[in-house]
C-alpha cells in the first residue's frame, strides 16, 4: 500500500496498539493531543489537509463516561464534530476512515447480543455523542468502517483490569457489579482487526480507488471479545489467576453487588453483548475469547 495513515489517540489503549499494528502497512503519522486537538474542528481539517492520508484511523475519543454528563459540549465536539470533519476531508481525498464506537449506543435491554441493525438508545451523553459521531461519519459519504466495541482493556492504559488488580493488592474486599453483561475486549485484538481490515480492502484496491474497493465492506461492525461475563466475573477471574501466580500474596475477596448498589452519574447498559457474526462473515475475523486474551494480557503485566 502506498500512502500515509493518520492515527489519532496514540496515547490511548487502542491507539497505542494501533501504532504498532499499522506500521507494516504504511507510514503512520500519529500526532499527540497537543499537536492535534480534536475539540478544535479547524485544526482537525488542517492536519488532514497537511498529511493527505490514504487512511484516517480514529480511536481517539472523549471516553470519560461519567464526566461527559457535565461536559456535553466537549464530548460532542470530540466524538461527533471532529469525526464529521474526518469524513468530509476523507471524502475529498478519496481516503478511508476507520472509526471506533461503543456498546453504549444501545439501551442495553434484554439478554440477546445486539446486532448492527438493532435500534439504538443511548442512556447518557457519552453514548449519545458516540452515536452522533457514527451518524455524522456515515452522512459524509466517505468510505468508512466503524468498529463498535466494549469493555476495552490491555496491559497498558487506564482500564478495569489494571484498576482491579491494583485494588486487590491494597484492599481486603472489593464490591463489583454482577448484573451488567458483556465481554472484555483486548485493545491489541482491535488493532490487529483494524490492520486486517485495511489490508483486505487494499488488496481489493490494488493501489486503485479506495472508496470503490470499500463498497460492500463499509459501515458498522460489532467487534467485542468472544464469550460473555459480568464485571464481577471478570474481576473474579483476574484475581483468581493472580492468586495462582502469587500464592503468597494477600488479595481481596470479591463481593457481587447490583448496579443499584453502585450509583454512577451516567447510567450503564445492563446488556452490552454484541454479536460479532457480521465481522466474521465479511472479514473472516473472529475476536479472541475474553478468557484467552486475559491470559495473554496478564502474562504481560
Ligand atoms: N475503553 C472502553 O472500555 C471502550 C469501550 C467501548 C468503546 N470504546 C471506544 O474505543 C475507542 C478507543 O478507546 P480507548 O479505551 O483506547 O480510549 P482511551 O484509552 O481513553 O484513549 C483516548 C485517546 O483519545 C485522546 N483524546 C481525548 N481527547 C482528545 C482531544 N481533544 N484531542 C486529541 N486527542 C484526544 C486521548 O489523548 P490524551 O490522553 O492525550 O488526552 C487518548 O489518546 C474510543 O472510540 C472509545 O469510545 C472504548
Amino acid at each position: 500500500m502506498s500512502g500515509r495513515i493518520l492515527l489519532t489517540g496514540v496515547t490511548g489503549q487502542v491507539g497505542g496498539e494501533l501504532a504498532a499494528a499499522l506500521a507494516p502497512l504504511g507510514a503512520v503519522v500519529a500526532p499527540g493531543h497537543t499537536e492535534l486537538d480534536l475539540a478544535d474542528a479547524d485544526s482537525v481539517r488542517e492536519m488532514i489537509r497537511a498529511v493527505k492520508p490514504r487512511w484516517i484511523v480514529n480511536p481517539a475519543a472523549y471516553t470519560a463516561v461519567d464526566k461527559a454528563e457535565s461536559e456535553p459540549e466537549l464530548a460532542y465536539a470530540i466524538n461527533r464534530d471532529a469525526v464529521r470533519v474526518m469524513g468530509e476531508e476523507a471524502r475529498e481525498l478519496r481516503a478511508g476512515v476507520i472509526h471506533f464506537s461503543t456498546d453504549y449506543v444501545f439501551a442495553g435491554v434484554g439478554m440477546e447480543p445486539y446486532v448492527e441493525t438493532d435500534a439504538t438508545g443511548p442512556l447518557g451523553v457519552y453514548g449519545a455523542s458516540k452515536l452522533a459521531g457514527e451518524e455524522a461519519l456515515a452522512e459524509t459519504g466517505a468510505a468508512h468502517m466503524i468498529f463498535r466495541t466494549s469493555w476495552v482493556y490491555g496491559a497498558t492504559g487506564k482500564n478495569f483490569l489494571r484498576t482491579i488488580l491494583k485494588a486487590a493488592r491494597e484492599r481486603d474486599r472489593l464490591r463489583v457489579v454482577a448484573d451488567q453483561y458483556g465481554a472484555p475486549t483486548w485493545s491489541r485484538d482491535l488493532a490487529k482487526l483494524t490492520a486486517h481490515g485495511i489490508a483486505q480492502i487494499e488488496r481489493r484496491a490494488a493501489e486503485g480507488d479506495l472508496p470503490e474497493a470499500t463498497e460492500g465492506f463499509g459501515g458498522i461492525y460489532h467487534a467485542a471479545g468472544a464469550g460473555e461475563t459480568t464485571w464481577f466475573g471478570f474481576a473474579s477471574e483476574a484475581i483468581q489467576r493472580l492468586r495462582e501466580r502469587e500464592p503468597e500474596a494477600t488479595l481481596a475477596e470479591v463481593e457481587a453487588i447490583t448496579t443499584a448498589e453502585y450509583p454512577t452519574p451516567a447510567k450503564r447498559p445492563q446488556n452490552s453483548r454484541l454479536s460479532c457474526e457480521k465481522l466474521a462473515a465479511s472479514f473472516g475475523w473472529r475476536m479472541m475469547d475474553w478468557q484467552e486474551s486475559l491470559r495473554e494480557v496478564m502474562a504481560e503485566l
